[in-house]
């Protein structure tokens, strides 16, 4: 095959492959909750994509709790975020969810699992002088990631968000294997034409996202901004290099199976590199 015809079904496969993928794409799950079954032993990790069998509340006394959690996570936007019905609730900034970016209500392997974070906390900050609380850490994605204010340490939904990832559990921290370099040094130029080809289809060709409904129906994105006003913002992780490479390089388009990745690693440093170059807020140190 010459260098000119192989490019050519590369770009077919790769073309082809998006359209797959758009077909595939779902809007983010709402399940209905049913209500009670038994907390999942810690050895095993939950499914909540929409191909498994979905998050059932706990019984007991906790299963309110956990089922809040639930929603706050993949409701983000309706709950805690700029256009929740309560003003007093507008915590978060952005009307992302937090499974935006914790595939599958954080249960996605590859996603940004949050699976097994609780056994993470607390821990000692690098320069050793401070505890970082699990509370702590959840805040900062309220403050970089949603854009927002940090939730009281001692709110109903602070209490939510945990026992919720208490009970999504804690087995055995999953070794993700490092991101490889990529073959040259990342280029957003190039970036913007991957954008153009495979990512624009689905997060629009302005970054900004299309959302499920109209502006202000509180009911979010079908597909998520990835810059702009009403995306994370500078300090966010997903806005190092990177994170936002490892992420979508597994796991973009949303639907891709994270062990035949559809970008080539040149191709995800490229895009992450051209999302790092995109306008968005800036951090809280900033503002
Ligand atoms: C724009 C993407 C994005 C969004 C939206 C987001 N996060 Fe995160 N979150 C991240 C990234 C990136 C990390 C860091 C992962 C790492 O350190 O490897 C992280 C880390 C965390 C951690 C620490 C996990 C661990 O195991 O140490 C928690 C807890 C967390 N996020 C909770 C939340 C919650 C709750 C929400 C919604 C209120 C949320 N995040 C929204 C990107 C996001
Ligand atoms: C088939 C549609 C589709 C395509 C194509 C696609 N995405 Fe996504 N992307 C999504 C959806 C849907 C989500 C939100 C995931 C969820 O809620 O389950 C998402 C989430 C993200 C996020 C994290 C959330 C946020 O707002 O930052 C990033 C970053 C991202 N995509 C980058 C990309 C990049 C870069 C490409 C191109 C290489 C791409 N995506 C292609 C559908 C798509």
């Amino acid at each position: 095959m010459t260098p000119r015809s192989a490019a050519v079904v590369l770009l077919f496969v790769v073309g082809a492959a998006a359209g797959i993928a758009v077909l595939g794409a779902n809007p983010p799950p709402s399940k209905p909750i049913a209500s009670v079954a038994p907390a999942p032993s810690p050895s095993t990790w939950p499914d909540y994509s929409l191909n498994g069998p979905g998050f059932v509340a706990p019984a007991g006394p906790q299963g309110e709790l956990v089922a809040l959690g639930y929603k706050l996570v993949t409701e983000t936007f309706s709950t805690i975020g700029p256009e929740a019905p309560d003003p007093a609730k507008r915590f978060a900034g952005n009307n992302l969810s937090c499974q935006n970016c914790h595939l599958d209500a954080g249960t996605n392997r590859t996603g940004l699992p949050l699976v097994g974070s609780v056994r993470k906390y607390p821990w000692i900050s690098s320069d050793g002088k401070h505890e970082v609380t699990l509370r702590d850490r959840l805040n900062e994605c309220m403050t970089h990631s949603m854009n927002g204010k940090p939730l009281p340490l001692e709110s109903q939904e602070m209490d939510a968000f945990v026992a919720y990832l208490k009970f999504i559990g804690d087995p055995p921290a999953q070794h993700t294997p490092a991101m490889p370099h990529p073959p040259v040094l990342a280029n957003a130029a190039r970036g913007a034409e991957v954008y153009a080809r495979i990512c624009a289809a689905c997060h629009q060709p302005d970054g900004l996202g299309k959302r499920i409904g109209s502006a202000n129906d509180g009911r979010g994105y079908r597909f998520p901004p990835l810059w702009g006003p009403d995306s994370f913002n500078a300090a966010a992780g997903m806005n190092y290099v990177s994170i936002a490479a490892q992420f979508v390089w597994r796991n973009m388009p949303r639907g891709v199976d994270p062990r035949h990745p559809q970008l080539d690693l040149q191709q995800a440093w490229d895009v992450a590199a051209f999302l790092h170059a995109q306008p968005r807020p800036p951090g809280p140190a900033a503002r």
